[in-house]
Order: C-alpha cells, then structure tokens, then sequence
C-alpha cells in the first residue's frame, strides 16, 4: 500500500465510516547450459510442457517454461562458456540522494514516465495540463507490479512486452493544485483520475548500443483504465453484476501459466469515483496483454480483499495453485486452486478457468507447520449467524456476527470469513513469489499497530516488517498444509531500545519494510523497500530515512542469508515492480511516487520504469 493511496482515500473512507487502515503508510533458466532456451508459453509451444517431466514440475511464479535440450548437431561444436549467475556486485551504499544509484558497472535508464504516450500517434505530458481523451492514451502513474512477455518471432532479449500496473495518478502532472476532492470533481476530472490507473501494455526494443525504448508505434501498445468496462466472472458476478466500470489501485500482480496478467485491486472503495458500488473493486482482474482471448475481467472467485500480487506453482498435471496477500492492517494470506488443469497446448481453453475454483487462506500454527482453510460456504463456520473476531492482532475485540448466505457473500466479505474460518492475520502482507525450489516467500511490510503477536507475526509495534517462506507439502500447489518459518526480521542494529523490536536479524546490509519480492529463475531473490518517507524509526529524533537511507533494492543469498544492497531510488520514492528479459541480463525496475527532480531536471517528479543492465553484456547481479 502506498502511503498516498490512504492520503487519496481518507475523506471517502471517512465519510462512509469505514476503518482508515493503519498504514504509514523465462529465459534460460538453467546455468550450466545456456543453449536451452525458455519459451513463452502461448499455444503452440506450451504442447511441449506435458513431454517435460521434471522441468515441468520446476515451474514457478515467472512462469517461464523450458524448452528440452536441442538434439545434437552432427557437426560438434566448441562447448560454449556456462553463463555465471553467482552475485558478484559491489554492494550500494545507503544514500539520500535524488538519483538512481546502481553498482559501478550498471546502468539505469528511464524508459518509461507518467504521461508518456502509449497508444500509437498519442500525444504525451509535457508541462501542461491535459483532457481526459488525452490522458486516456498515456501512461498512468504510480507504476506498480508489472510482467515481461515475449512475442512469437521476436527474440525475447531483445524485445517484448510489459505489462505495468498503475497504482495511483501522478496527480502533479494531471491537475494545477494536485488532486480533486472527490466529492466535489467535476465528471471531467474524475475522467483524468481514473485515466491515469489500471495497466499499460507497451512494446520494448533493445537497440544496438544496449539501450532499450519503448516501441511507440506498436498495435500491441494498450491502456486498461479506470474508464474501462470491465466483465465479472465467478461466483459473485451475480451480486456485483455482469460490468463493472474501472480497476482501481493497481497495486501489483502476477501472470499466470497460460500468458496472462493477473493486475491486483488493492481498495475496496472506489475512493475517485464514489457513486460506483464498491462491490466492484478489490478483485483481481485478467487481462490478455496480446489481446487475443477474452476481454479483461474481474474474477472473484480468487476473493475480494486488497489484492497486492498474485505469484502461482504448478505441478507436472498442470494444477496451479494462485498465492494472494491482502494489504490490510492486518491481512491474512490466500491461495485459490482452480478446480481442474490449464490447458498448455489450448490459451483459449483456459478462459474461464479463475472463475471456478476453491479459495483458502492460511492458518501459520505456533510449531512451524501451516493449513490451508478452505473458505467455502457451509465449512469452516462460513455459515449464517458466523462470529468474526474482528483485527485481534490490534488489542482487544468485540466479535461481531456476520452472514454467509451463498458463496458469493463469502467472496465478497473475503476478509471476514477469512477471519471466521481461522486464518492468521499477519502484518500486511505484500508481495509473495514461488521460488524455482518451490520455496515460497512472502513480504510483512509492517504494523506498528501490533500488540498481540502469534508466532508468525512476533513483534509488537513492527515497525520496519519481516519475510517468511513456507513450503508445501510434497511441493504441491494442492496441498491442505505447509510448514513455515520466518526468513528475517527486518530493522538496524543501531535502533537499540528497550522493547527490543526494532533492531531485527538481517545479516548485512539492513532495511525496513520489505514490500518487492522476486525470486529469478536462478534462484536468486530479490527484495524491494517501501518504508514511509522519512519515517518514523522508532527512536526518537531518528527517521527512517536516517536510517536506512532511501527506499532500495536488495539481494539475499538465501544460503548465507547476506543481505545486499543493489539500488538505491531518488528522493520520495518507493522501488517497485520487477520484471527481465530471459537472459536476466536487463531489469526492468519501478520508481513510484518520487518527490524531487527525478527523472527529468527541471520538471514535474514523475513515476518512471527504469532498465537496469550491466554495461559488459553480463547478467544481472553477476
Ligand atoms: Fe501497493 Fe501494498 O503496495
Ligand atoms: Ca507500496
Ligand atoms: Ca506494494
């Protein structure tokens, strides 16, 4: 959750006396041989899958599938020198400064601002005020999660597909004074609000010289706004209706194994737009960056809550299991199990698929082994008259009774039956990712409100946030149970008081409030910071900011547990969205919300997608 997606929602929140939340707010995956190739998972090359066996049942949350190893040529050829991925980059220091910083070989492009043109001919922001039916055609602000999708016949290092979430407006460059009251906009300004949210899908070439640009003139080049109708599918389509205009706080997201985008709702108010039904937001809505099957839609049966990603694990019967935490003070984590097989030679077959399903969220028990409940009407007390204990994590609660009279009352009210059921209300979850291993990992941003701690959420006044991984049982995305434990707890040893809360475990190089969370398809995990700015450290007289300097990018070896710093953002920003070419040898890296003069001296702060590559044509953190 931004901090500005509460400032944004408090007088629509207040106004309909709804609890303000406590928020300070593919590729060669194989290193020993790089001839085997990664391929995108349309159609015709998903029919490979089922051959693959044991690669297969490796596949994880990037949803990179490999191709078998190429017969051998008759003619022997020179063994190629294995590509190393092994961490080998000088560690950034901590700073304050209004830039990008990156290690001394990398660079950092912006590639990609608020504003900028994404429909072909659009006209882009450049220092003036804009209409609706201009800025409908940019890029929206606050760029988010986002995904790289290969397209068929284009080689995928050098070319491809993103799809960026926008989570919020850059208000700055949309309207004189910042943003509207909602209350009183005219319908023309909650138009430029609502433009500048959702997705968009831009073509990236890289050129020659290694820089990368975005393709204006693409067809694939598409905005998904908060003008847009959308279709509802699933169980709840019959309350919230067959349409819905607008996504909202597009927060992060996840694709699934048949080529998708899964961009996640993170409100459940329409806070820009009040007369819309709030029924219709906190989803997680599908959507086909080629454009080729259905339109986008809403599917609800995977829950109604504040959606932060989605990341998912298969198995070799291609059974997929969707992992979902709901940024909520505090929120409990889900999975939803679709109830039959993707289909991988047949993208269209798989249309309706996350519209049938069962949704469970997770109980963490004290012993380090984990359940599943299965949220389902008529089980696990999902009845008529269910008692809901309430945020038991904040203090003391008064239980109050709540009604499940169909399942979609249960998807609607997902939090609340969450609750009911049994799950763990943990200290906001952000993003999860499925490791290679199947190792499954998910942020706890933080909760200062905390004052009742279970074991898997373990300090009261949590401050600066902590990571736990899990693994199912039998590695399978079918599993009922999991065992778990607490990778680190977030902080600075320089944070010493006497409640003991606040210095953490992390070996290295130290952060707070750990929200990005990516494990590459080396293995190789990758976390971003969002703490808010400066920040209140917990020792008086000494911000966050202080601290730990800039929101930042970070590598943990997950043998040793070494934590390092890889990039540090400019002034006012968070480090978002994550996303490379199969080669790893580009990152694609988002700036949301930066405050100083970043990235153009001299103009409006905007939110910016950056490429970040070493300039030795080596991988990523190599
Ligand atoms: Fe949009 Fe929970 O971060
Ligand atoms: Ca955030
Ligand atoms: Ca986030």
């Amino acid at each position: 959750m931004s901090y500005l997606t509460d400032d944004a929602r408090a007088a629509y929140r207040s106004a309909n006396r709804i609890t303000s939340i406590d928020a300070p707010t593919l590729e060669d995956i194989i290193a020993e041989n790089p001839d085997r190739r990664t391929i995108l998972r349309r159609g015709l090359m998903l029919s490979a899958l089922p051959a693959l066996g044991p690669l297969a049942a490796c596949d994880d949350n990037d949803g990179d599938v490999q191709m078998p190893t190429p017969e051998p040529s008759p003619t022997p050829s020179p063994t190629p020198t294995p590509t190393s991925y092994e961490v080998t980059f000088e560690a950034v220091a901590a700073n304050q400064e209004d830039d990008v910083t990156v290690p001394a070989e990398y660079t950092a492009e912006t590639i990609f601002k608020a504003g900028d043109p994404v429909i072909a001919g659009a006209p882009g922001y450049s220092g003036n005020f804009q209409s609706s039916d201009k800025t409908e055609l940019q890029a929206g602000g606050n760029h988010d999660g986002m995904h790289y999708y290969e397209i068929e016949g284009v080689d995928p290092n050098t070319g491809g597909l993103l799809a960026i979430n926008h989570e919020l407006p850059d208000f700055n460059i949309l309207f004189e004074g910042g943003r509207p009251d909602p209350q009183t906009a005219t319908d023309e300004q909650k138009k430029i609000a609502l433009s500048a949210v959702g997705v968009s899908v831009i073509e990236v070439a890289k050129a020659d010289d290694g820089s990368w640009s975005v393709k204006t003139d693409s067809t694939y080049n598409k905005r998904y706004t908060g003008n847009t109708v959308y279709r509802v599918g699933g169980p709840a389509g019959g309350l919230v209706g067959s349409t819905v205009k607008g996504t909202l706080n597009n927060c992060s997201s996840g694709p699934t194994p048949w080529g998708t985008y899964l961009t996640c709702e993170e409100t459940m108010d329409n806070y820009l737009d009040p007369t819309q039904p709030e029924e219709g937001y906190g989803w997680v809505v599908e959507i086909d960056p080629y454009g080729e099957l259905a339109e986008p839609t809403k599917r609800t049966a995977m829950g109604r809550f504040n959606h932060e990603n989605v990341a998912y694990m298969t198995d070799a019967d291609n059974r997929v299991a969707f992992y979902m935490g709901d940024d909520t003070t505090p929120g409990c984590i889900y999975k939803f199990i679709p109830g039959r097989a993707f289909e991988s030679d047949n993208r269209s077959a798989n249309i309706d698929l996350l519209d049938y399903g069962t949704l469970y969220v997770a109980r963490f028990n004290g012993d380090g082994s984990g359940d599943w409940l299965e949220l389902s009407r008529g089980k696990n007390g999902l009845v008529m008259g269910a008692t809901d204990p309430g945020n038991t994590s904040q203090g003391d609660t008064q239980p109050t009774t709540v009604d499940f009279p169909n399942q979609a009352a249960v998807l609607i009210n997902a939090q609340s039956a969450a609750r009911v059921a049994g799950g763990t209300v943990m200290d906001r979850p952000e993003w999860i990712s499925v490791a290679p291993d199947k190792t499954v990992f998910v942020t706890l941003t933080n909760n200062s409100g905390r004052e009742i701690t279970d074991a898997a959420n373990p300090r009261v006044e949590n401050r600066h946030g902590h990571i736990i991984r899990w693994k199912e049982e039998g590695d399978s995305p079918l599993a009922t149970g999991f065992t778990w434990d607490i990778l680190l707890l977030a902080g600075d040893p320089s944070l010493d008081t006497p409640e003991d809360n606040l210095e953490g475990n992390i070996e290295g190089d130290t952060f707070s409030s750990p929200d990005g969370i990516r494990v590459d398809p080396q293995g190789r995990l990758w976390v971003e910071t969002d703490h808010s700015i400066p920040g209140n450290s917990g020792v008086e007289g000494e911000t966050i900011e202080d601290v730990f300097g800039h929101n930042a990018m970070f590598h943990i070896d997950r043998d040793t547990g070494e934590s390092r710093r890889f990039l540090v953002g400019p002034e006012g920003c968070e480090i978002t969205g994550i996303a490379y070419t199969p080669d790893l040898m580009n990152f694609f890296i988002n700036i949301q919300h930066p405050t100083g003069n970043w990235p153009v001296d001299g103009q409006e702060p905007r939110s910016s997608t950056v490429v970040v590559r070493r300039t030795d044509e080596k991988p990523v953190g190599a």
